[in-house]
């Protein structure tokens, strides 16, 4: 990287190749950083078309692997999960808790409820029982303005499910919102929500200032911001396995499986009572979540903050799974707000995302929660697992042994013979680095 002061003007007005031009002129290695970035372009310029239109100033593609957790049994269905990741580990781990599920009774889930929820946030002075008073004519009037909107949406059993008017001004002065809840059936639905706020917030402003009703100081009111909130505590899911606790015996050769279930409930317990571990532990969980999402064109920014979130709901950040030992049974569950969309958006738009739900049957955003809880589940019990008896290195390195040996540029054979070594053996990066030193000597 030669320049970093470099101010552009006009940049997204360019064409994609005189972009890249400007971008290599900022390297050092301008003609290998054009290849390389036009490397990763698709072959096929149409499908390149539809990548490069899904964003801004798109000068190539980021590649990330494209995976599958087979039998992933839900209900008494059973799934191959796409995983989209680049963490070497996460597919092998919710792969092999599936596996070991399928065999005890698989998973179960249950979708709570698919609330939505959006805000038109406003300043006003008036009086707030005068607003209540015309409540019920001001809100059939923002029903009847976005009929048009609403019309499609109801058709598919969804809509507005009702407005409440939230009284916010102990935290700051002429402070209100408008709490509205949508039911988005199949859809994300983050354009539809965000259409009828935008129109109910100029309901409001309008009907305020044409009411008798309100006095000339009350005609004042301003309409901050309309917008949904990524926060969604009734779009619900839960998933949960369970099992006698002698059949957690075949997990390891040292605990029983009375011993490993209390160890593996003492270890969810600390993320429970400590942010430190807790969100190490939600992590893992989000590791197979986002990678459903990522796979099915779902946005996993929206997902990951409304599981954080409703993980402090308490006001302390906590795991979002939990254990249960009870008459003789471990049962291992996770509940958290997971707003997924099977139509619209991206989820029609990017060739793999539509394949992905091909994949799962053409899911409905029920099922797509249900599916995406569990490789979190799946992806949890994975970790715990090794985290209380082999440790999470191991495995963990393994699964990394071929990135350092891409690192070294090895070949097939030396990969090979790599594996073969490591079989039985830590592997580290500088162990990995002396043995392809030693390798390429001889
Ligand atoms: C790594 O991506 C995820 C884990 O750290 C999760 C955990 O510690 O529970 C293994």
């Amino acid at each position: 990287m030669r320049k970093r002061d470099y101010i552009i003007k006009g940049f997204s007005k360019l064409l994609k190749e005189d972009k890249l031009k400007i971008v290599a002129e900022l390297m050092d290695n301008q003609v290998e950083t054009i290849e390389l970035l036009k490397s990763f372009w698709h072959p096929d310029r149409r499908k390149q078309k539809i990548f490069d239109e899904f964003s801004e100033n798109t000068i190539s593609n980021f590649y990330i692997p494209y995976g599958v957790a087979p039998n992933v049994k839900i209900n008494g269905v059973t799934y191959l999960v796409p995983m989209v990741i680049e963490e070497s580990s996460v597919v092998a781990a919710a792969s092999s808790s599936a596996k070991w599920w399928l065999e005890h009774g698989g998973f179960h889930a249950e979708v709570k409820d698919v609330v939505k929820i959006g805000q038109v946030h406003f300043s006003w002075a008036g009086k707030k029982e005068k607003l209540e008073s015309v409540w019920d004519d001001l809100t059939r009037q923002m029903r009847e303005a976005t009929k048009s909107i609403t019309a499609n949406m109801e058709k598919r059993g969804g809509g507005i499910l009702g407005f409440e008017l939230v009284d916010m001004t102990h935290a700051i002065e002429n402070y209100y919102q408008i709490k509205v809840s949508f039911n988005t059936v199949d859809s994300m639905g983050a354009n539809f929500i965000n259409s009828c706020l935008e129109e109910f917030g100029s309901i409001l402003k309008k009907y305020v200032q044409q009411s008798s009703v309100f006095t000339d100081e009350e005609k004042d009111l301003t309409i901050i911001m309309a917008i949904l909130s990524n926060y969604t505590p009734d779009c619900l899911v839960k998933t949960w396995v369970e099992c006698d606790l002698d059949e957690l015996d075949s997990l390891d050769d040292q605990l029983s499986g009375e011993q490993f279930a209390k160890k593996f409930e003492t270890a969810v317990k600390i993320a429970e009572v400590d942010v430190f571990r807790a969100t190490t532990h939600n992590k893992g969980i989000f590791n197979g979540i986002d990678a459903v999402a990522i796979a099915t064109g779902n946005d996993f920014r929206a997902i990951e903050a409304a599981g954080h979130t409703y993980a402090s709901k308490s006001g302390q950040y906590r795991s979002l799974s939990h254990v249960e030992i009870k008459d003789g049974r471990f049962k291992f569950y996770l509940e958290l707000p997971l707003a997924m969309g099977t139509v619209g958006g991206l989820t029609s738009l990017h060739p793999l995302a539509k394949h992905s739900l091909e994949m799962l049957g053409n899911p409905s955003a029920k099922e797509l929660m249900m599916i995406a809880a569990t490789v979190g589940l799946a992806n949890n019990f994975a970790a715990v697992r090794s985290l209380v008896t082999k440790g999470i290195q191991k495995g963990h390195m393994k699964m990394h042994l071929m990135n350092i040996l891409n690192h070294f540029n090895a070949t097939e054979e030396e990969k090979q013979k790599a594996i073969e070594y490591f079989k039985d053996k830590k592997v580290s990066f500088a162990h990995v680095s002396e043995f392809i030193k030693e390798l390429r000597k001889s």
